[in-house]
């Protein structure tokens, strides 16, 4: 049997704040056609996945432009803004506030709802980090905060240098193709009641060739991709952001949600090898 219980929401918490965000959100790294990517992301709020992940590092600043024009269309109060900032950024609570009023001029907001550091900095301790993350709230200038690619040594040091927020979100791989998150730090984080968000669940798109999710996809009459994500939201805990930028991807990526593989059907992914 799986370690996990199986979750049916496809509404999840966020952290341990009460508040909830979809299941299925929307990256926005490598965007190649702006247009043709606002049409996606706008219909993919329009459907309800009203979460974007973006970073000050995608296309140096164009991603945070290109979301806050999609923001002015839907309204900002359809959009659950997640941005990530470069870790240097947090070396001193001063350049972490500077970096993150840049990130809300380039989105055209007063406030992202979540801020990341994109990755851990070898340079600086935990704790310094911690409390420039901590300044960017304090500034009132994100709702929440989070990491990304913290192992979980990092993201234990990290909570322990918490002072007046919590950790929501640790932002890490994970897909069908990479479960290395399974080892210990999924459990942790379903433990404490943080957030993870599984970025490049689809492995870039390599995920419709992976044969486990073939096989399955034939049985239930869904596609590799819906499988491929099916899997990773049936977690506790456990939100994933697709990037696509094709109205049709979109769609797909929907009918991700909604249903559930069956307990069995998870072990198989689970015990498969590649
Ligand atoms: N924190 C970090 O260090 C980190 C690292 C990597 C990524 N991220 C975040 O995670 C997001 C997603 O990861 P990713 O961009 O690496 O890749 P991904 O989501 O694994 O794959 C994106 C690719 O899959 C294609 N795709 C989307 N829906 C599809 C569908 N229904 N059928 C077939 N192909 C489909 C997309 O095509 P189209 O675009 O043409 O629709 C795109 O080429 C990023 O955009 C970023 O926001 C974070």
């Amino acid at each position: 049997m799986s370690r996990f219980p199986v979750d049916y929401l496809d509404r999840k918490p966020l952290g341990r704040s009460g508040e909830f965000v979809s299941a299925i959100g929307l990256g926005t790294w490598g965007i190649k056609d702006e247009e043709r990517a606002r049409t996606a992301l706008i219909h993919a709020v329009e459907l309800g996945m009203n979460l974007v992940d973006t970073a000050e590092m995608y296309g140096n600043g164009r991603a945070e432009e290109f979301v806050g024009r999609v923001i002015r269309e839907v309204g900002r109060e359809s959009v659950f803004v997640t941005t990530k900032l470069y870790p240097h950024r947090f070396r001193d609570p001063e350049r972490a506030v500077k970096a993150a009023e840049s990130s809300l001029r380039r989105l055209g907001i007063r406030h992202v709802d979540l801020v990341l550091i994109h990755w851990p900095d070898d340079l600086a301790p935990i704790r310094a980090q911690i409390r420039s993350l901590e300044a960017i709230a304090e500034h009132g200038l994100t709702r929440y905060i989070g990491l990304s690619n913290f192992s979980l040594r990092q993201i234990k040091e990290a909570i322990e240098s918490t002072t007046k927020f919590e950790i929501v979100v640790n932002q890490v791989k994970y897909s069908i193709l990479d479960r290395s998150i399974e080892r210990d730090l999924l459990s942790f984080c379903i433990d404490l009641g943080i957030t993870i968000m599984a970025y490049s669940p689809l492995e870039k798109g390599a995920i419709v060739n992976a044969r486990i999710a073939r096989e399955l996809a034939s049985r239930y009459s869904k596609t590799p991709v819906q499988i491929a994500l099916n899997y990773l939201i049936s977690r506790p805990r456990v939100v994933a952001i697709p990037k696509a930028e094709r109205v049709e991807h979109v769609e797909e990526l929907k009918e991700s949600m909604g249903w559930r593989l069956r307990p069995e059907d998870i072990e198989l992914v689970e015990k498969s090898s590649y």
